[in-house]
């Protein structure tokens, strides 16, 4: 069994540490990291999974970012401990998470990665919406928690400096979960 729980400030030294296990170096200098500096992350979507050890094994975090007037979720750094990669942990770590930003009331989400790899989740590449340079446009995508959410939305992705989260509806804390079949992922 793994279990999946919000990260706490507590873990974030591991989490750190598992990120700069599986990206390669000089990850903090990619332009989505401006986008969450001074920036606190959204703590109830930022979960991470730890096997029957207590060794973590993988952790999806998420930031508000704002495209105009409207508030997004940016989603990333996903990981999963190279170990057991290929085995459904990111899947989990996705469908999981974007099931509770839905729950909280998240309308849309977006992010900066492969399409092959994300397209299984429904994300899709973004029209018009403006990462920080230098980023590939073809790798900004996005997916709609509620159906519309990204119409008409178009512009330059910038930090919340604000307070934009949707009511801070109660998400489910931590949670057991069985090893995924690799097929389902
Ligand atoms: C990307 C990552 C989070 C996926 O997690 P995972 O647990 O290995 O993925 P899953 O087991 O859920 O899914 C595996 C499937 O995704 C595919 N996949 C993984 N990374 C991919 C990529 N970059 N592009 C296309 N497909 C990819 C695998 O080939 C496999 O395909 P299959 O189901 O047809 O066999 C993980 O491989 C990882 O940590 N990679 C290094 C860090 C990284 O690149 N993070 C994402 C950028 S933010």
């Amino acid at each position: 069994m793994y279990e999946l729980c919000p990260e706490t400030p507590a873990d974030t030294p591991e989490v750190e540490a598992l990120l700069d296990l599986c990206f390669a170096p000089g990850r903090t200098a990619l332009s989505s990291y401006r986008l969450r500096d001074g920036v606190a992350p959204v703590l109830p979507l930022c979960l991470m999974l730890r096997d029957d050890f207590g060794a973590l094994m993988g952790a999806i975090r998420y930031w508000p970012v704002r495209v105009g007037a409207s508030p997004v979720l940016l989603l990333g750094p996903v990981a999963v401990h190279p170990t057991a990669q290929g085995e459904g942990l990111g899947g989990l770590l996705m469908r999981e998470s974007l099931s509770r930003a839905t729950a909280m009331g998240w309308q849309r989400v977006m992010l900066v990665g492969d399409l092959p790899y994300y397209r299984r989740f429904g994300f899709w590449k973004l029209e018009g919406v403006e990462m920080p340079p230098p980023t590939n446009p073809d790798r900004v995508l996005g997916i709609e928690l509620v159906p519309g959410a990204w119409s008409g939305i178009t512009g330059a992705v910038e930090r919340e400096t604000g307070d934009p989260r949707p009511a801070d509806r109660r998400t489910p804390g931590c949670i057991q979960v069985a090893p995924p079949d690799h097929h389902s992922a």
